[in-house]
């Protein structure tokens, strides 16, 4: 697949691009391009934002700016899925990394102070990805985790190429977590590996496992549930 992201500081993902799935998927045909906005801007001195209209704080990224970016990236050609990163998006989770994946060009785009100009969302993106209910300063955080994601899913990516497959959340774990993992030494401080780990027998451990990540999925559930109960919007709903 080939994964574009679009930012003011494209530097920031130079840490990414050193990390072995990364580079792995990259050696398998993959590619990583990084645009900066401020490159293709139209405008002088390099601006790519402004001050929104009817006043308020904060600075908005300019809709001609970003048309600018993708113009000089993908001139009149075939353009890739354009995802934005905001805050109000879609939820990021495996099914949404997995409908990603699957797509063969992908476009990230990242927002830095108020963000985009509303007809940036209207015009331009097909999907807005957000990677948690909290508001970060910029998307290049979450497009991290966003290009983390897809490419340790890629073939290649990992070097056992069953392990994204069996990862927590994916279908082979029927969207449930992954169950806990276990190494040398078998005893430490009297805290010992489960029996059935040791045994050599896989059916057993393959049902061992399967009934743990159906006990965590019960837990994680409980757990939500609860914080649901006691979270301050419910409960001024059941007043
Ligand atoms: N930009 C700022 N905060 C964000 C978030 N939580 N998810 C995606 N993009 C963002």
């Amino acid at each position: 697949m080939r994964l574009d992201i679009f930012s003011l500081f494209p530097e920031s993902f130079d840490w990414l691009q050193t990390q072995r799935p990364v580079q792995n998927a990259l050696r398998e045909g993959n590619e990583l391009r990084l645009f900066n906005y401020r490159d293709s801007t139209p405008l002088s001195g390099r601006q790519v934002d402004d001050a929104p209209y009817g006043g308020g704080a904060g600075m908005v990224l300019r809709v001609d700016v970003i048309d600018a970016a993708l113009q000089a990236a993908y001139g009149d050609g075939l353009r890739p899925r354009i995802v934005l990163l905001t805050p109000t998006g879609r939820l990021l989770d495996d099914e949404l990394a997995d409908e990603l994946v699957a797509e063969r060009h992908v476009a990230l785009l990242c927002g830095r102070y108020e963000g985009f100009d509303e007809r940036v969302h209207e015009h331009f993106a097909d999907d807005e990805v957000s990677i948690g209910r909290y508001v970060l300063a910029g998307g290049e955080l979450p497009a991290m985790v966003v290009a983390d994601v897809l490419m340790r899913k890629l073939p290649g990516a990992l070097g056992n190429a069953s392990s994204a497959a069996e990862d927590s959340y994916s279908r082979v774990l029927e969207g449930m977590p992954e169950y806990p993992h276990y190494t040398r030494p078998p005893v430490h401080r009297g805290w010992k590996v489960p029996e059935v780990l040791l045994s050599g027998d896989h059916e057993k451990v393959r049902e061992w496992r399967l009934e743990r990540s159906r006990e965590r999925a019960a837990a994680f559930a409980e757990a939500e549930r609860s914080a649901h109960r006691d979270s301050p919007k419910s409960a001024s709903r059941t007043e």
